[in-house]
């Protein structure tokens, strides 16, 4: 098996030594100090009983690379290691990650409830195909009361769903709130980590039980890969309430072991790995799983240039008379300031959202008069980028819809990238001049 405990060892040493360090296993054939791209559909079984005892899961080795990849899992303990958690599984997309997760928690007839402000894909995504697939979602402001949300829960409700830090309004969640709420209803707290990272913040350790990350963002950080992971903090008692999670508590048909008795604390990421992944088959190609590997040895670094970065072009936008209003929780106007301070010490991510006085040709005016900054949907890249979210992510909804959600017609949503910020700055400024 290529995916033993995490930890191996790392624990005492500080983030950026671990984001460097954590998980690798030495190459034995010939010393290669860098991990390997493990190129291979499949491995080499030892003998009949080998693979017999591989399917059985009773004797260590990988079967297929559908399932488990040599390169992957370096970077399945690196990420575990980071974000705290007892194992992490690697697919093909953030999307891949979110869908893999909710088909294992909620099945037809069951039910999620989520926070209203969460990344558009997710949200079309839960209202789309995993609602045809039966699974119905519940959406509820992020601040409403505990007991509004403890009313909302249905015997059906199987996770409660939230981002860390929401894209890309910013509207930052009271973690502790929701894990609470999610532990009186008895189901697992998942965080989409992927604005904040693990080096911003590590939801594990503000009570979430499942971790979520479009690795395509900033841990891969160069625009080049897309990815997803999944990160489980090892701390839900999947048993407490037997009917809930059957597919971890019950024993098969022939009275073998149920997950939970094969596998303890790391049953729902072998159930998720052998039952869900595998049949699906999401599977993240091992050299975008390299690329990722890269990107996080210098995470903490680019995490704190985005971030300075960010917070000189949030307040230059918000003193531009041009701009109606900016979404960024490190500017003292944000409703979020005070949670972001505590929550978030080294900063609260590098996107932004700001609304210009002129509203939709205003946007178009700006966006279409950047040089540097690149106008394309992504975040988390190197490069500074723009997109009008009105008119291209948000452009399925009712106008109603938008407004809803504070999507106004001149919003435009930043990714601050890592380039000079006297050169962002300098772009925005002449874009904003042909208004
Ligand atoms: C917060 C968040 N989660 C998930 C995703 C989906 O990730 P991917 O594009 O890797 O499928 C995105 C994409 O923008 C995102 O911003």
């Amino acid at each position: 098996m290529t995916d033993p405990a995490p930890h191996a060892g790392h624990g005492r040493y500080d983030f950026e030594t671990r984001q460097i360090h954590a998980g690798v296993l030495p190459e034995a054939t010939f010393g290669a100090r860098i991990t390997p791209i493990y190129q291979t559909a499949g491995y080499l079984f030892g003998s009949f009983d080998d693979a017999e005892g591989r399917f059985a899961g009773t004797s260590a080795g990988d079967i297929y690379s559908r399932s488990e990849n040599p390169t992957n899992a370096v970077v399945q303990r690196r990420l575990a290691d980071l974000e705290g958690g007892v194992g992490a599984l690697l697919v093909a997309s953030g999307q891949a990650a979110i869908a893999s997760t909710i088909f294992a928690l909620a099945p037809a007839g069951r039910s999620v409830l989520a926070t209203r402000s969460l990344y558009e894909g997710t949200k079309q995504m839960f209202r789309g195909s995993l609602r045809r697939q039966g699974v119905s979602f519940d959406f509820l402001d992020a601040e409403a009361p505990e007991e509004e949300w403890l009313a909302r829960a249905t015997p059906d409700t199987r996770a409660l769903y939230t981002e860390s830090i929401p894209n890309p309004k910013n509207d930052i969640v009271d973690l502790a709130k929701l894990a609470r709420i999610a532990h009186r209803i008895g189901v697992p707290l998942v965080v989409d980590n992927t604005v904040a990272t693990p080096y911003l913040l590590r939801p594990i350790e503000h009570g979430a039980d499942i971790v979520i990350h479009s690795t395509s963002k900033w841990l891969s950080g160069h625009g080049s890969v897309l990815g997803g992971a999944i990160v489980d903090g090892g701390h839900f008692d999947w048993g407490a309430n037997r009917d809930r999670f059957p597919v971890l508590s019950e024993r098969g048909p022939d009275g073998s072991a149920s997950y939970l008795e094969r596998h303890g604390e790391q049953a729902f990421l072998r159930y998720l790995r052998r039952d869900v992944v595998n049949e699906y088959g999401p599977t993240l190609p091992p050299q975008s799983a390299f690329a990722l590997l890269q990107g996080i040895e210098t995470l903490s670094l680019r995490m704190d240039r985005h971030v300075a970065n960010a917070r000189e072009v949030a307040a230059w936008l918000e003193a531009h008379p041009a701009v109606a209003s900016v979404d960024h929780p490190d500017l003292p106007s944000s409703p979020f300031h005070e949670r972001a301070k505590a929550l978030f010490p080294r900063g609260a991510g590098s996107v932004l959202a700001f609304d210009l006085r002129g509203g939709r040709e205003a946007a178009r005016t700006v966006l279409d008069a950047l040089r540097l900054v690149s106008t394309m949907t992504h975040i988390g890249d190197v490069r500074t980028l723009a997109i009008h979210s009105g008119s291209t992510l948000h452009g399925r909804l009712t106008e109603r819809e938008r407004r809803d959600i504070g999507v106004t017609p001149g919003l435009i949503r930043l990714s601050v990238g890592l380039e000079s910020v006297r050169d962002i700055v300098a772009d925005l400024d002449q874009a904003l001049a042909g208004l």
